[in-house]
């Protein structure tokens, strides 16, 4: 070992033997020995991010005793913490509040405690962002163990995805083919087992970016929660991070702009969810590592989606486990040299190096890449006179859709017409089915004030339901583009993640139900279609009325993260944290 271990400054610090002493008691009360503290055995936290609040996660609980078992084997002393909750489907207003806050919370305890390694719980969808962004701050070594998905969902002999299949019960119970009994049992059907969505949605994304990005085992992220492997892949990883503290292997190491490269790549081809961009580029900004929202264009959308799990595909987690996970999919992209294969990971080895060989088991779930499901799976990069930035999942756009609203020969890459404005998820609840706003099967819905202040946290509510006059019509999607966020588990073809915000002073603030708006998918720009003159009037008008107006801030943090969070194009994170490293 050639570094001290840094839990000597607590335990073992002949400097301060007074301060030791005063370190040292308390953790001796339940029953740890002096032999155990002061000897040269590595302290490895391990953030617990399960708990009853949080279901997703849960089952870490109970994989934590594997991890045990791992870090004592390899000569190390466990020390388990909790790690402030993040449940994505039970945290009002919006789970994307508390990203942050768990945030700050971890970089304070893996700073201030005596930890040399941590291992990073993860699994529901923030969960994934928060623990590696507090390790990328601290930059002691960290490695991430995925809790995994749930098993695959089933209903009347058909695969039910969990988030996807809401989306569609919404619609049966709005077209009548279901009543509110036949709803609750069909979402609820898509949940069978401890673990988090077993769907492409965030949470599969981010925990299989988290292993593209080699801060995790290889061919762990895949595992569903309650199968054996879960619990053997705990144990390895409690050995592995006893070495890596040893080797000093930290993540300034691993989250290299390679790796996030290779991340991009392989969120395309396992089609990922929109809010990785988000996620990315916050854990790219707390690791001083340069990712501008372009590389995602660049890089990104010309990769094909080799992976056929809902919602854009047909399978879910357990069948993505069969087909070999996420090596599977780096080793196809391997073979036409899309990926840096010198990013080291945390095996001490290359993802090369963990990849290769690794062809897929069930080519109809992992598609060979001279097979895929979808061409240009990656993301388009909006600008314009609306915002600075926004993307949109080309590769998801139905047929249907395509013949609505790009079906001009002339044209058939661009479409206009009239937008029909909602502030916020509340305001669009209120009034979509309301036939005075005329909407048809060309409007253009809008969502604002759904940005990271407008609604703290950003919600998930750009991909908004048509009107129910229209669904029974067979029209199942409006084009829909706002400045909020939407569901890695919606399929819909959204242009989102607007920035700069209408709560911030993007000129989304300035549309008006009934203006016209241009969307051109060849060069990517989205604009109201009126003088820059009336632009400049509107602005005037706002600025005198105050601004934006937002709903008052419910807690003390959504107050203090309000006035430092920075925009979606950015990662959404709280500015005066990304100096510190
Ligand atoms: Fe937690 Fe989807 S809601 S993983
Ligand atoms: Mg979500």
């Amino acid at each position: 070992m050639t570094k001290p271990l840094r839990s000597r400054a607590w335990f073992n610090n002949p400097d301060n033997p007074d301060m030791t002493a005063l370190y040292l008691e308390r953790y001796l009360n339940y029953g740890l020995t002096r032999r155990e503290l002061q000897s040269d055995k590595p302290i490895i936290g391990i953030a617990q991010t399960g708990s009853d609040l949080s279901p997703c996660n849960r089952h870490h609980l109970v994989l934590a005793e594997r991890l045990r078992e791992g870090i004592r084997e390899a000569g190390g002393i466990a020390m388990e913490f909790p790690v402030h909750p993040i449940q994505e489907t039970g945290k009002r207003p919006t789970a994307g509040l508390d990203r942050n806050l768990a945030y700050l919370g971890l970089v304070e305890t893996l700073y201030g405690y005596p930890l040399d390694g941590v291992v990073l719980t993860i699994g529901c969808d923030k969960t994934t962002p928060a623990c590696l962004m507090a390790a990328a701050t601290v930059d002691i070594p960290a490695i991430a163990l995925s809790v995994g998905p749930m098993l695959n969902g089933w209903h009347r002999g058909e695969r039910t995805g969990s988030g996807t299949i809401i989306w569609k019960a919404r619609q049966m119970l709005a077209a009548g083919e279901i009543d509110y009994e036949g709803f609750i049992e069909l979402v609820a059907s898509s949940a069978p087992s401890v673990g988090y969505c077993n769907t492409m949605g965030t949470a599969t994304t981010m925990n299989s970016l988290a292993e593209a990005l080699g801060m995790s085992l290889p061919g762990s992220a895949a595992i569903p929660a309650p199968y054996r492997e879960r619990a053997q892949v705990a144990y390895e990883t409690g050995l592995r991070i006893v070495e890596m503290v040893k080797e000093d292997l930290k993540p300034s190491d691993i989250l290299t702009r390679e790796a996030f490269l290779n991340a991009i790549v392989v969120n395309s081809a396992i089609g990922g969810s929109t809010n990785a961009p988000i996620h990315l580029t916050a854990l790219a900004r707390h690791a001083h590592v340069d990712l501008p929202l372009q590389d995602w264009q660049t890089h990104g959308l010309h990769v094909p989606l080799l992976v056929n799990l809902q919602p854009a595909g047909t399978y879910l987690g357990e069948d993505y486990f069969h087909a070999g996970g996420v090596p599977a999919v780096v080793h196809e992209l391997m073979q036409k040299g899309l990926i840096h294969e010198g990013a080291l990971t945390v095996t001490g080895k290359t993802i090369a190096e963990n990849c290769a060989g690794q062809t897929t088991h069930l080519p109809d779930v992992i598609r060979p890449f001279d097979a895929p499901l979808k061409t240009d799976a990656g993301f388009v990069v909006f600008s314009g006179n609306l915002f600075n930035s926004a993307i949109m999942k080309l590769s998801v756009i139905s047929p249907e859709f395509r013949e609505r609203y790009l079906s001009d020969p002339a044209d058939p890459n661009a479409f206009e017409g009239p937008a029909v404005v909602f502030d916020g998820p509340e305001d669009y609840h209120h009034r979509i089915d309301d036939p005075a706003l005329g909407i048809t099967e060309r409007t253009l819905l809008f969502m604002r004030g759904a940005g990271p202040i407008g609604y703290p946290g950003a919600a998930e509510v750009v991909n908004m339901q048509p009107p129910a006059y229209l669904i029974r019509q067979g029209v199942t999607a409006l084009a829909c583009i706002g400045d909020g966020r939407q569901s890695g588990t919606s399929g819909s073809a959204s242009i989102l993640n607007a920035s700069p915000e209408a709560a911030a002073g993007g000129n989304i603030a300035l549309l008006r139900t009934g203006d016209r708006v241009r969307i051109d998918l060849n060069t990517g720009s989205a604009d109201i279609l009126i003088s820059d003159a009336e632009l400049d009037q509107r602005r005037a008008a706002l600025d005198a009325a105050g601004g934006y107006a937002f709903p008052a801030s419910q807690t003390p943090w959504q107050e203090i993260q309000r006035g430092m969070v920075g925009q979606l194009e950015t990662g959404a994170v709280l500015e005066p944290a990304i100096k510190y490293h």
